[in-house]
């Protein structure tokens, strides 16, 4: 097997990984590598499956963190039914949509019509665009029509839907006799808060369960990721990694897409840095990376000010001796930042506006506090990360990657301790 006439440049021997793909997000796992979601499985299995008997399915709402398993869960209990339909001679489709991509109703309906030609025979051309959702839906109506006994659609992250009339069109169908074809709709969402306005966007023609998926403990989280330990070759995964992984997504809600993706960089990174095995080393670093982009993907529609005012409250915190400053207190430390990017400040009121906002986006904690009698009362701004990682991720953006790295002020390179006189001079 080995390889002696490949070209030297491309290994054919990935020391690292061996099955890579099982870290991937999308992938769904076999069901004996699933952990803890026996009762969730039966609950979605409960409300869908009577399709599989040729009996009409109940619609179903899925909330949940992110992580707990919801889109995994949806797919593994569709594809069941799809195959036990098939053996009571039931042709049952399953449709997944991400609405976080396809998030208008055009896109969405335009997606299922086209997954649906895919499944079957259906010889009419649906045209990627210049035409309007009715069509979409129409196509989708025929290909039920001649071709399915029932349809799972699976509507995953649907608040991103910007209207939720393809719940009631959907669910309508028979009635309005479309088609006879049964649809069951699993719809599936991170914020629990769209349940309150679902009920006032929808009326009870869309009548569905809703279930909660709640987070992984660390031990269910060790478990998920034993059962695909055999992404990695052999003896690569050092004593205790996985326990660390585990305990780092345990600490960020229990997040099991976190602690895939924190293993699958940790891998990477070994085998860039031409390691044989991952070390817990690795895996704080790809916790960091990880950290940082999440920050990144948060601020990324930040204004510029915005974002100084994040880095002026991570320099205050990394330079200062207190977790929690003034609206003040960071306004003096944004200013003096402004200066050395050459950029006009925003006022004190316009920052105070843009942390508040931040805070809304889950990186600033704010908190009112009485300063006595005299004083009134004032905001105080926390970070809910290490302000290091805040620092690495404002310098990603293009037009700010000029600003000192304050995240390395411990150590003893000397282009850094110029940056901490620089510091010291803006306050
Ligand atoms: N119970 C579980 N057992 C095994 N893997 C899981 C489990 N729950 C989630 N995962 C994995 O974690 C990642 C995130 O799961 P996902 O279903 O996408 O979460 P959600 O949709 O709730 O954000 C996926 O790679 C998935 O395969
Ligand atoms: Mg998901």
């Amino acid at each position: 097997m080995a390889d002696q006439a490949g070209d030297p440049l491309f290994h054919s021997h990935d020391p690292i990984f061996n099955r890579k793909e099982l870290l991937h997000v999308g992938h769904v796992p076999d069901e004996d590598r699933i952990v803890g979601r026996d009762d969730e499985i039966e609950s979605v299995a409960a409300e869908v499956g009577a399709i599989t008997r040729g009996d009409p399915p109940n619609n179903v709402m899925i909330y949940g963190k992110t992580g707990t398993g919801k889109s995994l869960i949806s797919r593994h209990v569709a594809t069941r039914a799809q195959d036990a339909a098939r053996t009571n001679e039931i042709d049952c489709g399953v449709l997944y949509v991400d609405c976080s991509e396809a998030n208008t109703e055009t896109r969405a309906t335009r997606q299922l019509a086209l997954s649906l030609k895919e499944q079957t025979e259906y010889q009419e051309g649906i045209p990627v665009r210049g035409v309007g959702t009715m069509e979409y839906y129409q196509h989708i109506w025929q290909i039920l029509e001649s071709c399915f006994d029932a349809i799972i659609v699976i509507l995953d992250e649907i608040d991103k839907l910007d209207n939720s009339n393809i719940l009631m069109q959907l669910s309508r169908a028979r009635e309005a006799q479309k088609t006879d074809a049964y649809i069951g709709v699993i719809g599936i969402s991170n914020k629990v808060k769209y349940r309150e306005t679902l009920d006032e966007r929808i009326d009870s023609s869309f009548g569905h369960r809703e279930l909660f998926f709640h987070p992984y403990d660390a031990s269910q989280l060790r478990e998920i990721m034993r059962n695909r330990e055999d992404a990695f070759q052999p003896e690569v995964l050092e004593d205790g990694t996985i326990e660390l992984c585990a305990a780092l997504a345990a600490k960020k809600h229990g997040d099991a897409r976190k602690a895939i993706e924190i293993l699958k960089e940790a891998g990477e990174l070994a085998r860039r840095t031409g390691s044989e095995t991952v070390s817990e080393d690795h895996i704080q670093q790809a916790q960091e990376v990880a950290e940082i982009n999440r920050i990144e993907e948060l601020t990324s529609g930040a204004t510029v000010h915005a974002k100084l005012a994040l880095y002026a409250l991570a320099s205050r915190i990394i330079t200062g001796d207190r977790e929690t400053y003034k609206t003040r207190e960071v306004y003096e430390r944004y200013a003096g930042i402004c200066e050395l990017v050459a950029t006009d400040p925003i006022t004190e009121n316009g920052l105070y506006r843009q942390l508040k906002e931040q805070a809304f986006l889950g990186v600033i904690e704010s908190e009112k506090t009485g300063g006595g009698r005299s004083q009134g009362s004032y905001l105080l701004h926390r970070l809910v990360t290490d302000p290091k990682h805040i620092v690495k991720a404002v310098r990603r953006d293009s037009s700010l990657e000029e600003l000192p790295t304050y995240g390395r002020l411990s150590g003893t390179e000397s282009s850094s301790r110029a940056h901490d006189a620089d510091l010291s001079s803006f306050t």
